[in-house]
């Protein structure tokens, strides 16, 4: 089934049951504690939190998500995507657990040819939160355990597990509250028996439905924030990565195969004679290639260009990654809007924004290609004759000071130098790297001070 159709079903399942069909918001939807849109719920979060009054009792959306917190593990894990869309259905203060568990199971496990996903309820495993970790649950989540057992899920397949795993906030103050997990059993080829509990790549996990009740005021890790109030309602939130449905139904290993994907990877792999499935470290540069050329576009889209701060900055990291990626596999040419023009082939139909900023697209492509060109051209060099000066020396450390020069005068951001580095199998010195910058930026200052000092002299 392809990607979109997953989506179409989830959204018309939830329609179907008097849900709002709410589209997508833009990646940089506007609130101050994200750089991007990182979950289904956050557009809604004023709605959750109170801070604004919901305009419907319940919604459904497909959001645009990204994050990029994980990037170093794109390409090596089957479900790490830097973009990805989530579906989600939401309650304000309308129905909650028995209800968001009930149509889970029922869009999860009901037949395909009734509109549903059909995966066999016997490879449908779920989490709770257990025992012993919230002061509103001493016995655990009985509620839902109870609404599971009502569905037909069997004991044996509910894993009671701790706040780290079964308690979802933002990462950030906001709304907050315990939550249950929809896992895939993808077999024993996969991994060892024994649950989501034993392993998490065989048990994929595909859904969270988050039963929000409390707002958090701070946040230090998963499991270690503090509570400031309970909600004014309780919520549902859910979270479903279409990503990963999609690979499940589709038949194939991991989210870089699927079809909203792969055809970038099918292209790059065209151009430079690697055939995917052949060498795991060039699969590994190819599923880079197709998991960042998608981030850009749909970053691109959304109107960030590259830059060397924030959010440009990360578009800068994924076009010049997935750029260094093609050059690492053989292919000198340029190759980045073409590239970019395969995945709007593919999302276009789902996101037609794609095709009204595509001029604008193609041309911040072409120029961060050839610039990144020039970089890489001035600073191989030096980068290749400090790597050759290190290991002749015995070290398996890239000076901080030749971090520096590589930054400073040939613009390397210190990420390229440590990718680069680690492929040489060499670390860098960076406490000596931030030194230098320090020492750089306090120049920069008195410079300034200075000029400012001497503006204000020559007027007096
Ligand atoms: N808000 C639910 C999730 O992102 O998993």
């Amino acid at each position: 089934m392809r990607a979109a159709e997953i989506g179409r079903r989830y959204v018309d399942f939830f329609a179907a049951r008097d849900h709002t069909v709410v589209p997508s918001a833009s990646l940089l939807y506007n609130d101050p504690t994200l750089l991007f849109v990182n979950a289904g719920m956050v557009p809604f979060k004023p709605y959750f939190t109170g801070a604004e009054p919901a305009p419907f009792r319940r919604a459904v959306s497909l959001q645009k998500c990204v994050r990029t917190l994980d990037i170093e593990d794109v390409g090596k894990t089957t479900r790490h995507g830097t973009f990805f869309q989530m579906l989600g259905n939401f309650s304000f203060g309308d129905y909650f657990k028995a209800e968001a568990i009930q149509w889970g199971w029922q869009l999860v496990t009901g037949s395909q040819a009734d509109g549903c996903l059909g995966f066999d309820p016997d490879k449908v495993w779920v989490t709770v939160l257990g025992p012993g970790m919230h002061p509103d649950y001493p016995n655990g989540d009985e509620e839902a355990v109870h609404w599971w057992r009502s569905v037909g899920v069997p004991q044996e397949r509910i894993q009671a597990r701790s706040l780290k795993d079964n308690y979802w906030h933002m990462g950030v103050p906001g709304p907050g509250g315990p939550c249950s997990e929809i896992y895939i059993d993808r077999g024993p080829a996969f991994g060892p028996e024994g649950g989501p509990n034993a392993d998490e790549d065989r048990f994929l996990e595909i859904w969270n439905l988050v039963f929000q009740q409390e707002e958090l005021s701070a946040v230090r890790a998963k499991d270690d924030f503090d509570v400031a109030r309970q909600l004014p309602s309780r919520n549902i939130d859910t979270g479903a990565g279409l990503e990963r449905i999609a690979f499940l139904l589709q038949g194939v290993d991991n989210m870089y195969e699927t079809d909203e994907v792969f055809p970038v990877i099918a292209r790059a792999s065209e151009l430079t004679g690697r055939r995917y499935g052949a060498n795991a470290d060039d699969d590994v540069r190819l599923r880079v290639i197709g998991d960042h050329v998608r981030s850009s576009l749909m970053l691109m889209t959304d109107g960030v260009s590259p830059g060397n701060e924030a959010r440009g900055y990360v578009l800068r990291r994924l076009m010049r990654r997935s750029i260094r990626s093609m050059r690492l596999l053989g292919y000198q040419g340029e190759h980045l809007t073409e590239l970019l023009d395969v995945s709007r082939g593919v999302m276009h139909g789902s996101y037609p924004e794609i095709d009204e900023q595509w001029q604008r697209i193609s041309e911040i492509s072409q120029n961060e290609e050839q610039s990144f060109s020039r970089t890489l051209h001035a600073g191989t060099a030096l980068f290749d004759l400090a790597v050759g000066q290190s290991k002749a020396a015995g070290s398996d450390v890239l000076p901080g000071d030749k971090a520096f020069q590589l930054h400073d005068t040939y613009g390397f951001p210190i990420d390229l130098t440590l990718e680069m580095a680690a492929e040489q199998g060499l670390a860098v010195d960076q406490a000596r790297f931030r030194e230098l910058m320090t020492e750089q930026r306090q120049r920069a200052k008195a410079d300034a001070r200075a000029k400012k000092g001497g503006a204000v002299s020559t007027e007096a």
